[in-house]
């Protein structure tokens, strides 16, 4: 949130206003019954909920770097690209913290590898899916990721790697969703 609202303010001060969804009554009450829901969860799955937190977050954290790059790598304001590069380091710290933490839970835990990844099957979304509509990411994911299908690729040899994640495939699947749903 702190990210958003720095880019926020970078793109106020030159005349594009955007609003903050996240502060809507509708996206209030989903915070709410997300913490209801996670609330649930972990009392129905137990110690291994944990695991699901952490590989959950390593997905979004590694999908918000790489998106921040190619907005970097697009963009010829300067500063932009500094608040960029400063807010990729951060990410990537946020990355690595939860991989690791996922990958230390999911060693040689043949039941929460299988919950993660049930988990990350069915009901994953990309990251902002609830702030915005289904539409909106897919636009998203289809601008950044479509002509780039290596980065997909490279991100999902990182993820595959994590413990029960083999051959998952999930940001290339979501990708090519997003693209057949096109129109
Ligand atoms: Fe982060």
């Amino acid at each position: 949130m702190v990210h958003a609202e720095m880019l926020a303010r970078l793109l106020e001060a030159r005349g594009t206003p955007v609003e903050a969804l996240h502060r809507r009554p509708r996206h209030r009450r989903g915070a709410t019954r997300g913490k209801y829901l996670n609330l649930l969860a972990r009392g129905l799955v137990g110690a291994d909920f944990f695991a699901v937190h952490m590989t959950w977050g390593a997905v979004n954290e590694l999908t918000t770097l790489r998106f921040y790059g190619v907005i970097r790598s697009r963009t010829e304001n300067a500063l932009l690209k500094d608040v960029l590069r400063d807010v990729m380091a951060q990410e990537a710290v946020h990355y690595s913290f939860y991989r690791n933490v996922a990958i230390g839970r999911l060693t040689d835990n043949p039941r929460g590898q299988r919950i993660v990844r049930w988990a990350l099957e069915h009901l994953w979304s990309p990251v902002g899916l609830g702030l915005r509509t289904r539409d909106d990411a897919d636009r998203l994911a289809r601008g950044i990721f479509e002509d780039r299908p290596e980065l997909a690729t490279q991100m999902d040899a990182q993820l595959n790697r994590i413990p029960g994640l083999a051959d998952l495939n999930l940001v290339g699947s979501t990708v090519d969703a997003a693209v057949a749903r096109r129109g």
